[in-house]
């Protein structure tokens, strides 16, 4: 074992060896090979660099860049072998092949200067950066499939909620939207993520910058970085950029979940305002009449997990001490299950919404008079009498309503006017779902205008 140390890149010092259960707990390879891409190309960047600076000849540089492209293809064919117990992580797989494929010596001159410690984090964010660009598609895909529904289907009306109560009608393209801009801002603010993620910490050695004069701007320009990370020993430990990520998510989830909370509500057979698509339903072992919301339920449910990986994040930097310290390679595989998990809640949301049938008979039965007793109340405020009392007036009218076992709408003019003689002839008028819906015409509300309005404003942001 301690002939194996001396094998590894820093194992000049030891002399001991090191417990097999270390060595592997210690591993990384098995879940960083992923970065395996990255981490050809930033070491491609990082030897032209210094080839630029003068530490490596024009043939050193060559040799290393094509054997890394080599190294770089047995990967891509899923050829690349691992050997246990030697390649700790990617960046020593990486370099372990490169000095079989091109011959230590020229090998072994690719880390001058360099420090694992920038490469990982290196590796990390051009691979979350492209990760971040597939899951910003996705969402704007999904709202895509939000607006153009919300247009379409913009007639139905079915009763508003408060406290999962029957409150004022609403336009179903106006709850679709709700949760459509909250999507919204959730774009916003990954755009903003990405320009932290994209940010270059290549260069900064293991903590104190490089001693070489590496050019870190070439570098960065090479590997289509935004900018540079301004700090070395706060370029080699930020982690901020998993962090906010998995923030980012978390919020992301958090409405996911939601939505897909109100959804499996307005598909049970007590509402019935929506029906799944087979494509994201599930039937059960026992019972064969059931058909079950399992894509909802699991947007539901892995939003926990989402919410975990964020916190249990957060517990592993909180204490740490400045710059490099190990616990930071924890900060690899909550990463790679969030970009999953995220990327893939997306899509199975946006198949949910786009194949799902509505019943707009179901919507407009679930309508009750009572959900009008504030278009009451506001009639007489259009009267000239004061809310206050117009609520309380309105609200004897539903106690009437339920000592008569009268639908509010069946009143007739009389005993409306015995409540309050100000109601006149027209007061029939009031119930009417559509005029109701129609009537909330201030900008946000679920008049028509105002719901396409909102599509309008939506659509704006996914160009
Ligand atoms: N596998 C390590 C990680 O993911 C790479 C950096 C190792 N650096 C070190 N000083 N041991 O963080």
């Amino acid at each position: 074992m301690a002939e194996k140390q001396q094998n590894m890149l820093w194992g000049g010092r030891f002399t001991g060896g090191l417990d097999p259960l270390m060595v592997a707990y210690n591993e990384s390879i098995y879940f960083d090979q992923i970065l395996h891409k990255q981490d050809i190309l930033g070491s491609i960047a990082f030897a032209r660099a210094n080839f630029n600076a003068g530490i490596l000849t024009k043939e050193e540089f060559t040799k290393i860049e094509t054997g890394l492209l080599a190294v770089e293809a047995e990967w891509a064919a899923g050829k690349f072998v691992i050997q246990p117990g030697i390649d700790e992580d990617i960046h020593t797989a990486n370099e372990r092949r490169l000095g079989e494929i091109i011959g230590k010596d020229v090998a072994g001159k690719l880390h001058t200067g360099r420090s694992r410690n920038e490469q990982i984090a290196t590796d990390m964010r051009l691979w979350l950066r492209d990760e971040l660009h597939k899951i910003e598609g996705f969402l704007v895909s999904f709202l895509k499939v939000t607006a153009q529904r919300a247009e379409t289907e913009v007639d139905y009306v079915m009763p508003g909620y408060t406290h999962l109560q029957r409150a004022q009608p609403i336009r179903w393209s106006h709850w679709m939207m709700s949760y459509g801009l909250a999507f919204a801002s959730d774009l916003e603010r990954l755009r903003e993520v990405i320009k932290r993620v994209n940010r270059s910490p290549l260069g900064c050695g293991a903590l104190a910058g490089n001693p070489f004069g590496i050019d870190r701007q070439a570098m960065a320009t090479e590997l289509g970085f935004d900018s540079l990370l301004w700090n070395s020993m706060g370029g080699v430990a930020d982690r901020d950029f998993v962090a906010e990520f998995l923030q980012w998510g978390s919020m992301l989830m958090q409405h996911i979940s939601r939505w897909a909370e109100d959804l499996i509500i307005y598909s049970t057979a007590e509402f019935g305002f929506v029906r799944l698509a087979d494509a994201y339903s599930t039937g059960s072992s026992l019972m064969p009449q059931k058909k079950n919301p399992d894509s909802l339920e699991l947007l539901r449910g892995k939003s926990g997990r989402a919410f975990g990986h964020m916190a249990g994040f957060m517990m592993t930097l909180k204490g740490l001490p400045s710059t490099y310290n190990k616990d930071l390679q924890e900060s690899v595989e909550p990463m790679l299950d969030h970009v999953k998990t995220v990327g893939d809640s997306i899509q199975i949301a946006e198949g949910v919404l786009a194949t799902l049938a509505t019943q707009p008979e179901k919507m407009r039965a679930a309508l009750d008079p009572f959900m009008l007793a504030t278009d009451l109340a506001d009639y007489l405020v259009r009267k000239g009498v004061p809310f206050r009392e117009t609520h309380h007036i309105s609200g004897q009218c539903v106690a009437l309503s339920e000592a008569t076992g009268t639908p509010m709408n069946e009143l007739t003019y009389e005993q409306l006017a015995g409540v309050d003689p100000r109601f006149e002839k027209d007061i029939a008028q009031v119930f009417n779902y559509d005029k109701s819906v129609e009537m909330r015409s201030a900008k946000g509300g679920t008049s028509k205008a105002c719901v396409l309005e909102q599509v309008a404003v939506l659509k704006s942001m996914l160009e």
